[in-house]
């Protein structure tokens, strides 16, 4: 398989096919049982990769800190950017300027829509979008299709439910994407009317033949889902906070609702949970969401780093 990462950015999903994504789940694969049999490799010694977020993360930041460092990189690690010159107002076209100038690659979050691209264009080596505002998160699409590969034969004949803020939450924006290229064909969206996935997402995805309902009710539909993924309302996009406390438990996948999934779904969620999911739901078999879904992240974002740094 032909890599097309090599040397370019990866901003958006739209710029990757079905097969680059297979090349990623390849040498993910590759390097997960180098991973467990040696803990790391050379592969990128002497690269380094700074990571730089400009809002908060656990999973992506850390992820990527552990990614390079056992591909035998190293690392700058800026988790929050207020003890750097951008608080002394530094832009982000000079900001990406200064970290050319240091690391081979950059992986950057910031909480404004199209800021990753803003940033790359500026920027003198590859840039990873670790999530821009509420438009997309590239690599956290790559780690959740990985681990639905991993459950069903084929993509074609499965059908995701994607649960709680459609709107605000950039995953969901990013997967679905990613999901129809890779096969998926039927997709229920699950939100309150006020939280619905944006109208361009869904008629793109019908462009693509996708069939998509949409309801606010996930009783009545979590039995015809394959993929059950619940995601957070997203409070820190929410101007009015009075709105946000009316909508962020709108839907709690507990005992009960599992009782009416299929036995052979799964259940997935980005992280990090804020009720949506209730704990008594960490020990169902179905639940991927920490048993595996995180640990991918790893795999598949160490494929990433290596497929842009190394031809
Ligand atoms: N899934 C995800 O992006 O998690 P973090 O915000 O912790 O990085």
């Amino acid at each position: 398989m032909k890599n097309n990462f090599y040397n370019k950015s990866l901003i958006s999903i739209k710029s990757v096919s079905k097969e680059d994504s297979l090349y990623i789940f390849e040498m993910a694969d590759k390097l997960k049982n180098e991973v467990i049999k040696k803990g790391k490799t050379n592969d990128l010694e002497g690269k380094i990769l700074a990571a730089l977020c400009y809002e908060p993360s656990s999973r992506t930041f850390s992820s990527f800190i552990t990614a390079i460092q056992r591909l035998g990189g190293g690392f700058i690690p800026l988790n929050g950017m207020e003890y750097t010159s951008v608080d002394k107002g530094e832009t982000i076209s000079d900001t990406a300027k200064v970290f050319s100038s240091y690391a081979d690659i950059i992986v950057l979050r910031h909480p404004v829509v199209g800021s990753v691209s803003e940033f790359a264009k500026s920027a003198t080596v590859p840039v990873i979008n670790a999530g821009d505002g509420s438009r997309e998160h590239p690599t956290q699409a790559f780690l959740d299709s990985y681990t639905i590969g991993k459950h069903f034969k084929s993509f074609e004949n499965i059908t995701v439910g994607l649960v709680g803020d459609l709107l605000y939450g950039r995953t969901v924006h990013s997967l679905s994407l990613l999901l129809s290229k890779l096969g998926v064909k039927k997709f229920i969206f699950i939100s309150p009317d006020l939280l619905k996935m944006p109208p361009e997402i869904v008629s793109g995805l019908k462009m693509l033949n996708c069939e998509i309902t949409e309801s606010e009710s996930l009783d009545s539909s979590i039995g015809n889902m394959d993929i059950i993924y619940m995601t957070r309302v997203q409070k820190e996009r929410f101007s009015d906070i009075l709105v946000y406390e009316k909508y962020k438990l709108a839907y709690i996948l507990n005992k009960s609702l599992m009782q009416k999934a299929k036995s052979s779904s799964i259940v997935l969620h980005p992280l990090p949970r804020v009720g949506e999911i209730l704990e008594e739901i960490d020990s169902d078999p179905r639940a991927l969401y920490f048993r595996e879904e995180m640990r991918n992240g790893l795999y598949v974002r160490m494929a990433i780093i290596k497929s842009i740094l190394i031809q």
